[in-house]
């Protein structure tokens, strides 16, 4: 997969037959509560390249779901992964003292925003991390009401999923939820709950969660914190205007409120920076990390103000987060991202991108609306731009179009096409994928009276 190669390589029409009968065996066995894009059947990969069962090259602009940063199978995190299963594979750290997650911690606390000392606590996932800054801010603040945002994603666990208002299917039947959130609207601009325009409307939208939620149904005294997420990821690559959060932190220091930022998707460099709070210059009390820092290994972290994580011994644990080869992993990520200059590539390659996508928005009706940071980047399909109503059957097309040529990408929120290509990505590789997607969206657009 490496070479001269030219990508994407489709060699036999997806799904090949390999493909087919792993999808059969898949369907008999595997949970079902799993809703599959397409039916990519992975075998291998390497930097940015995905290939299926079939032999079928695929460039990814998926990145494994925002996990893949530094690509599939770096070999610097490789060797890292390998030379750690040599030594040490486990040793529960809730009971007993390794190296590897106190190099990680101190590493972390490096790269998440604020100067103040910090603690950090290793999970297994992101949902774990955003579970576990639930309970720890309850123990701090010793209140149990949390603010959250319509639109956001932050796992599918009892607690994260009570954060969560993403899609009705992740929380129907599974009431009740842990009581106590209030969901308060995104600044999606695009689609503005308040049908108000930036930056004629004042941002309203934090004057309202002062003004109408904390001042007539939300005590700020019984708040334990406020989630957001810097770049709303599921609910469909929303960027807030860039003097959003400054705004927010204030109302949140008026009432002396946590701020728990949710960068499981768009951190560890995706937006061109470690972290994507750091575009609008607030500092949360605490941030929850996850996907991208193991690059495929499991691990999260909950990375905290000193202060604020002061819950008692015994009051939360965990067996297998902060295992030492994700940790290792985790290392070998923060490394690579320096040493090959990952920020600025994410930087350079995420203006190409969303030149050439806002090019594109000139030429096809259907992309309403094109934004992000960096490598996190959304393109929103419309049926008509005039009225901005969603297409999510011509996203749907799109994808699947995009699929059977050579390029994975899906969706977020309702027909958003998400970017999130490997942050190694060249100039050449993103072209290729996006004359593919330039390809698509010209004949879906042409097929839209
Ligand atoms: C912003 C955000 N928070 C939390 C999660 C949940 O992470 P995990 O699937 O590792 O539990 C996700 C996963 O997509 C996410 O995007």
């Amino acid at each position: 997969m490496s070479g001269k190669a030219t990508y994407p390589k489709i060699v036999v029409t997806p799904p090949g037959p390999k493909a087919r009968e792993l999808i059969r065996a898949d369907e008999s066995y595997i949970s079902k509560s799993m809703v599959r894009w397409y039916p990519l059947a992975a075998e291998s990969g390497s930097g940015c390249i995905v290939r299926d069962v079939d032999g079928n090259e695929y460039i990814d602009f998926n990145s494994g779901l925002a996990v893949l940063n530094v690509g599939h199978c770096h070999p610097r995190v490789v060797s890292a992964i390998n030379e750690q299963t040599k030594k040490l594979i486990h040793y529960s750290y809730t009971d007993f003292y390794y190296q590897a997650i106190v190099d990680l911690s101190i590493e972390l606390t490096k790269i998440t925003p604020g100067t103040f000392p910090k603690r950090v606590f290793l999970s297994n996932s992101g949902a774990e991390a955003v579970e576990a800054a639930m309970k720890m801010v309850k123990w701090h603040t010793r209140n149990s009401l949390f603010l959250a945002y319509t639109g956001a994603f932050h796992g599918r666990t009892q607690g994260a999923m009570s954060l969560t208002a993403s899609k009705p299917v992740q929380r129907r039947h599974f009431f009740p939820l842990v009581p106590g959130v209030t969901h308060v609207p995104y600044p999606y601009c695009y689609r503005c709950p308040f049908h108000l325009s930036y930056p004629e409307c004042h941002l309203w939208c934090v004057d309202f969660i002062d003004e109408e939620v904390l001042s007539k149904y939300v005590p700020p005294e019984d708040v334990a914190a406020m989630f957001v997420e810097a770049i709303q990821g599921e609910g469909g690559y929303v960027v807030p205007p860039d003097d959003y959060f400054t705004r927010l932190r204030k109302i949140l220091d008026k009432y002396n409120l946590v701020m728990i930022d949710d960068e499981i998707q768009s951190g560890v460099g995706r937006t061109g920076k470690w972290f994507a709070i750091e575009h609008f210059n607030v500092v949360p009390e605490a941030v929850c990390v996850a996907k991208a820092i193991g690059s495929g290994l499991p691990i999260g972290a909950l990375v905290s103000k000193d202060e604020v994580m002061d819950w008692e011994g015994g009051s939360h644990a965990t067996t297998f987060g902060g295992n030492p080869v994700g940790c290792a992993a985790g290392l070998a990520v923060i490394e690579t991202i320096r040493e090959e200059r990952l920020l600025e590539n994410a930087t350079k390659q995420g203006t190409h991108l969303l030149n050439r996508l806002k090019e594109m928005q000139s030429k096809y009706r259907i992309l309403g609306d094109v934004r992000g940071k960096g490598l996190m980047v959304g393109a929103e399909i419309v049926k008509d731009p005039d009225t901005r109503q969603a297409g999510p059957e011509l996203a749907q097309e799109i994808m699947m179009k995009c699929f059977k040529r050579g390029l994975a990408i899906i969706t977020a929120g309702k027909s958003t096409m998400r970017f999130v290509p490997p942050l190694v990505i060249t100039r050449e590789l993103l072209d290729a994928g996006l004359d593919v997607f330039e390809g698509v969206l010209k004949e879906v657009a042409s097929s839209v009276r």
